[in-house]
C-alpha cells in the first residue's frame, strides 16, 4: 500500500510475546519496522526474534549506538508513528513524568511523530487511580491509545488488561498514519450475500466473500469515517472502528439501511443483494418424506426490493445531498451492463467489475474494477488489492461529498 517508517517501542509485560505477531502484521501490510525494548521486554522476548522479523537491528541500550548516530533521536526522528506495545504500568508512569533512563523512554520523549500506546497490564494495576490518571497525561499530551480489552488476564485474573490483538493495533496504527479525511461522515457499507430462507434450514443465497466491501468499511473507517457496516453471511471478522449490523435477508438488510439512511452522508452498496426469495419460507424443515417418492420440490420465488434503487429514489425525493454508489457484479458485457444499471437505479458512480475472471472479485483478494461515471466516462483500474480498491473508491467518494458541500 503505502510503506511508512513505524517503530515498535516493547516494554516488559507479558503482552511482550505477541511483540513478533505485531511486527509480522506491520511488515505485512508492506510497512518498514524498527524495534526499541526495555531490558525487562528482552527476558520475554529475544531481541533476535525482533531483529529477523523486523529485518533491523533491536535495540535496548541508550548507550550502545549501532548507526553511528546518536542512537535515540536517529530513531526518534526516522519514526513517522511510535508504537508503544505492550506499554506497562511503569512505563506509562515514567512518561507521565518525562523520565527518560533507557532507549525507550528517550525515543518516545525525542520523536515528533504521533504516539500510539498499547496498554497491558493486570486489573487491578489497570483500574488503580494512579495509573488512569498518568494515562490520562499522557493522552493530554497527544498519545493515542489502543485497548486494553477485557478477558482472561495471564496473572490469572479476569477482566480489563489484556493487550489488544496485534491485527487491531496494526490497524490503529494505520488509522494514525492516514489523513482524518473522512472524520465526521457517516458511511453505510453493505457487504456479503443475503440469505432468503426457504426452510428452517436451507436458503437461497448469492455468491460472495463480503472481502470487497469490509475492506471498504475498513478504509472509511481509517479515514476517520463513522462507519455502519450492513453485513450479510461472510465469517470476516469486524474492522477496526467499524460498527456493524449483521442481516439475513434482502428485506432485513433493505429495512436496515432505510432506516438509517436520513443520519448517512454515504451510502456504498457492496453487497450481493438475492434478487428473488422463496414466496413462503417453511419454519420446520422440509422432509423428503412427506413429498411425493420421485418427486421434486417446487419453489416459489418472488422479487426482492430493490435497496439501491430505493436509497437513490428516497435521496431524491428528501432533496438529500447523499453520495451513493453502486457495484454491477457482471459476467459478461460487463460496461454496458453497469452503464444501464447506473441509468436504471439512478446512484452517482458504479463500481463495475467482471466475475468471469479468476484473478479478481469473488473470494480473492484482488480486484479489477471500473467507475462508470454517469456522465459516460469509465476509469479501468489495474489488478489491485480490494484496500486499494477501496482507497481508489473513496478518493472518488470525498471528491463528490466536497462537490456538494
Ligand atoms: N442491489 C440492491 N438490491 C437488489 C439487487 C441489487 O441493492 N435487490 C444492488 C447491489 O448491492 C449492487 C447493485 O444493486 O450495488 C447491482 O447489483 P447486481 O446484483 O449486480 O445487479 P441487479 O440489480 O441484481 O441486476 P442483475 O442481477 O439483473 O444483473
Amino acid at each position: 500500500m503505502n510503506p511508512r517508517r513505524i517503530v515498535l517501542a516493547v516494554s516488559g509485560g507479558i503482552a511482550a510475546y505477541k511483540a513478533p505477531e505485531l511486527v509480522r502484521a506491520l511488515t505485512g501490510a508492506g510497512h518498514n519496522v524498527r524495534c526499541v525494548m526495555t531490558r525487562d521486554a528482552t527476558r520475554f522476548v529475544s531481541p533476535l526474534v525482533l531483529e529477523a522479523l523486523s529485518q533491523h537491528p533491536v535495540g535496548d541500550d541508550l548507550f550502545d549506538s549501532q548507526s553511528g548516530e546518536i542512537d535515540h533521536i536517529a530513531i526518534a526522528d526516522w519514526a513517522e508513528v511510535v508504537l508503544v506495545a505492550p506499554i506497562t504500568a511503569n512505563l506509562i508512569a515514567k512518561l507521565a513524568r518525562g523520565i527518560t533512563d533507557d532507549l525507550v523512554t528517550a525515543v518516545v520523549l525525542a520523536t515528533r511523530a504521533p504516539l500510539l500506546v498499547a496498554p497491558a497490564m493486570n486489573v487491578n494495576m489497570w483500574n488503580d487511580e494512579v495509573t488512569q490518571r498518568n494515562l490520562a497525561a499522557l493522552r493530554e499530551r497527544g498519545f493515542e491509545t489502543v485497548g486494553p480489552d477485557a478477558g482472561d488476564l495471564a496473572c490469572g485474573w479476569q477482566g480489563e488488561g489484556r493487550m489488544s490483538d496485534p491485527a487491531v493495533i496494526a490497524d490503529a496504527a494505520e488509522r494514525v498514519l492516514t489523513a482524518q479525511s473522512l472524520s465526521g461522515q457517516r458511511v453505510i457499507v453493505t457487504a456479503g450475500g443475503t440469505s432468503e430462507p426457504i426452510d428452517s434450514v436451507r436458503s437461497v443465497t448469492n455468491r460472495s466473500s463480503g472481502k470487497m466491501g469490509f475492506a471498504i468499511a475498513a478504509q472509511a473507517a481509517l479515514r476517520g469515517a463513522d462507519v455502519l457496516l450492513v453485513a450479510g453471511e461472510t465469517p470476516l471478522a469486524t474492522p477496526f472502528g467499524v460498527d456493524r449490523i449483521d442481516v439475513g435477508s434482502a428485506l432485513e438488510m433493505h429495512e436496515v439501511v432505510l432506516r438509517e439512511l436520513a443520519g448517512a452522508q454515504v451510502v456504498i452498496k457492496a453487497a450481493a443483494v438475492a434478487d428473488f426469495r422463496p414466496r413462503e419460507a417453511s419454519t420446520l424443515k422440509i422432509k423428503k418424506e412427506d413429498l411425493a417418492p420421485d418427486g421434486g420440490l417446487q419453489i416459489d420465488l418472488v422479487r426482492n426490493p430493490d435497496i439501491l434503487a430505493d436509497v437513490c429514489t428516497e435521496v431524491k425525493a428528501s432533496g438529500g445531498k447523499q453520495v451513493v454508489v453502486g457495484f454491477a457484479a457482471e459476467s459478461h458485457d460487463v460496461i454496458p451492463a453497469a452503464q444501464r444499471k447506473l441509468e436504471r437505479k439512478g446512484c452517482d458512480l458504479i463500481v463495475a467489475n467482471d466475475i468471469s475472471r479468476s484473478d479478481a472479485g469473488f473470494n480473492v483478494d484482488e480486484n479489477a474494477v471500473s467507475f462508470v461515471w454517469p456522465e459516460g466516462e469509465i476509469e479501468e483500474l489495474a489488478l489491485l488489492p480490494k484496500s486499494q480498491v477501496a482507497a481508489e473508491l473513496l478518493d472518488r467518494v470525498e471528491k463528490l461529498l466536497g462537490e456538494r458541500t
